[in-house]
């Protein structure tokens, strides 16, 4: 196997943060104590570029790049190299003055003022007109330019428009989809509350206003994701006019409101920013807080299936929470490692230099409005970099990963939308988290993948709450059980297609009752204070939220019941053989317990692979390989020092030692090894 780097003229792990010297441009002498200061943190890279509109075109076709030209340069000749931005997440207020079609609408109708970022019309044709300019120009400067490596695409791509240019290109994307109204109506069920259309001009956007049921809002969210794929293209098409760098954007931990899984194919990279509250103890334990960030981890190296960048992290503190705690000394250093220990080629900051003035001024970065290297913070960053070189030899290599958990985007939206169950929170990321925390814990690698993602080479694959699942996924789990894999899912799974029409005829829909082996008749569900009990090998587990009545099939094997209520003693859990696999369905939400002892059996009964048996709760470990070389992360998220378990032969990369025994690990602490195969 090739190891896989974001781009293989600079083949190293990426340390760096976003840059914007061009709010420095009156004071240069700060530019070149920049330079100084990034060498002493091992910064070997800059983003570059990301809101510098007004400075690259202050007014109307007047351009300047002088700026550019020169940081580039001096970048470049201090050894550090560049990932370029286009700047269009946020254009400058001449535009928005002259052409207004660029503002945005919102839901309500009201066209925006100026202002703000990330905030103009995904369809205005001026708007890609002016993207695709200002892209060409760049790349006809700047793409083969030696200090840049690649190109970072506008950012954090978010929102929506109502104006009267995306409804009528929505009317475009249904008549597209639908071909002809009445195909429409049925797969929307409009003869509902007398809601048929004659044509496709007459449907409005979701609104507060109007309506905002189920299919109308899966639609417009596809819509809203196909037109910002589409700018993306755009924008990907002008810089790829002079230049063949790799080309990424940045993604946001838990976005939901765009389905990224159908906007990565105009990218070469998928980069992330992550802001976690590491040190929210109240709200949530460190290693519950560790595990959601590495499921976003997962969920972007898996989406490539090769490494990601983390585009953006504080090295300290974010000005945006209620409460904007400092990270506690050891959390930079091991949040960071976290990152590449999931699978990134970098550990960037958001950002290099605190902005003198505006809304971020406060946001930690690496250089503080008192601008030393004595600080706190500079510290644990240059202990960062330094210890990225020291890992270096991992830069293009990945994890071995054998189990897949499906957390689908559209089953998102569509259970948020269900008029059902409970009503405003289906708790679908935490019934997914659940199972992910367990395998997180036991150190096994885990890729977390949306339900059209191919699933055949994964020893198992866990599918909680599938309840939107198109007959091709239908299909896919089916011959996937077939020919020998170990699906698990739970209650509410199966139950519609992608319009949300229900399937007829028992749910879980079609198939999928064969390979559960079950028929589920009704879903109860509970008052917050409510539980039941349910019993599985003679110990009892208390269940909320959902208590899905089921009845299995001939040949399935119930493996736990209710303990309470008028259906004591029907079945809670139930596993399946089909074909050469097997099926297990949670008809009840556990609280953790028991799906965590589920998953631990079926780990060992697949022999799922791990580095290192019986880790002690809030460490994990996790690897990536290449060519016979393995690289061993252990990650303690405990106050407290640990032991881990090994009896392996292997080289500390920070000490360059020999360890042959256990390993200690501080409070925070994280080591990664080197084993040659
Ligand atoms: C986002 C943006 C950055 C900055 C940070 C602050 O990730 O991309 O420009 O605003 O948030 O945390
Ligand atoms: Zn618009």
């Amino acid at each position: 196997m090739k190891k896989k780097y974001f781009n293989k003229d600079f083949p190293t792990l990426l340390h760096g943060a976003d840059y914007n010297p061009e709010q420095w441009v009156d004071t240069k002498e700060i530019w070149d104590e920049d330079m100084r200061l990034m060498k002493l943190a091992s910064v070997n890279e800059a983003s570059v570029g990301i809101f510098s509109w007004s400075v690259l075109e202050p007014r109307e076709n007047e351009y300047h790049f002088e700026i550019f030209d020169e940081i580039l340069d001096k970048i470049y000749n201090n050894g550090g190299r560049v990932i370029l931005a286009t700047p269009s997440g946020a254009r400058p207020v001449w535009m928005a003055k002259k052409y207004p079609e660029v503002l945005r609408t919102n839901e309500r109708g009201e066209k925006m003022l100026y202002g703000g970022r990330h905030n103009h019309c995904l369809t205005s044709p001026y708007y890609r007109k002016k993207v695709r300019e200002m892209n060409t120009r760049l790349s006809e400067r700047y793409g083969k330019h030696p200090a840049v490596i690649g190109w970072h695409i506008s950012n954090e791509y978010s929102g929506e428009c109502f104006c009267p240019l995306c409804q009528d290109a929505f009317h475009k994307f249904l008549a597209k989809k639908y071909g002809d109204i009445d195909k429409l109506n049925f797969e929307w069920w409009n003869t509902f509350w007398s809601h048929r259309f004659n044509s496709f001009e007459e449907i409005d956007a979701p609104s507060p206003l109007g309506d905002t049921y189920s299919a109308l809002y899966l639609d417009w969210q596809r819509f809203v994701t196909e037109q910002t794929a589409s700018f993306i293209k755009n924008e990907v098409e002008a810089v790829r006019t002079h230049s063949t760098l790799p080309v990424t954007a940045n993604f946001m931990q838990h976005y939901t409101q765009l389905n990224y899984w159908a906007m990565e194919q105009e990218l070469d990279a998928v980069s992330w920013d992550s802001y976690p509250d590491w040190h929210h103890d109240a709200a949530n334990d460190l290693p519950h807080t560790a595990a959601d960030i590495a499921f976003v981890h997962d969920t972007y190296r898996a989406m490539k299936q090769k490494p990601f960048l983390l585009m953006e992290s504080t090295p300290s503190l974010v000005n945006w929470n209620e409460y904007n705690k400092l990270k506690r000394p050891g959390m930079h250093k091991l949040a960071s490692i976290q990152a590449v220990a999931h699978g990134a080629d970098s550990v960037q900051y958001f950002q290099w230099r605190k902005s003198r003035g505006s809304l971020e001024k406060f946001h930690g970065a690496v250089i503080d409005h008192n601008p030393t290297e004595n600080t706190r913070v500079f510290r644990d960053v240059a202990e960062v970099g330094s210890f990225l070189r020291k890992i270096d030899g991992c830069a293009g290599t990945m994890p071995k990963v054998e189990v897949a958990l499906i957390f689908d985007t559209e089953n998102e939206w569509a259970l948020s939308k269900a008029q059902a169950f409970c009503r405003s929170n289906k708790k679908y990321y935490d019934t997914c988290f659940k199972f992910y925390f367990a395998l997180w814990q036991r150190g096994i690698a885990v890729d977390i993948i949306d339900a059209n993602r191919p699933i055949d080479g994964y020893k198992m694959v866990v599918a909680p709450m599938l309840y939107m699942v198109k007959e091709e996924t239908i299909s896919k789990l089916e011959s996937y059980v077939k020919n020998g894999g170990t699906l698990v899912s739970t209650y509410i799974t199966g139950m519609v297609n992608e319009n949300d029409l229900c399937y007829l005829n028992g749910f879980p829909a079609n198939e999928l009752g064969n390979v559960f082996g079950l028929v589920s008749e009704e879903v109860d569900t509970l008052f917050p204070e409510d539980s039941n009990f349910i019993a599985y090998k003679g110990e009892e587990y208390p269940v909320h939220d959902y208590c899905e009545r089921i009845h299995p099939k001939d040949g399935a094997e119930v493996l736990a019941y209710y303990a309470k209520d008028f259906y004591a003693g029907e079945p809670a859990l139930v596993k399946n053989k089909y074909g050469k696999g097997e099926a297990y369905y949670f008809a009840a939400r556990d609280d953790g317990e028991l799906s965590d002892k589920i998953i631990s059996e079926l780990a060992e009964s697949l022999s799922l692979s791990v580095d290192f048996e019986n880790l002690p709760y809030g460490v994990t470990s996790h690897s990536r390989e290449c060519d016979g070389e393995k690289y061993i992360f252990v990650e303690n998220y405990n106050v407290f020092p640990v032991t881990v378990k090994n009896n392996r032969e292997m080289l500390d990369l920070e000490t360059g030692a020999t360890v042959k025994g256990d390993i200690e690990l501080d409070k925070y602490g994280v080591r990664v090894f080197l084993v040659k195969k």
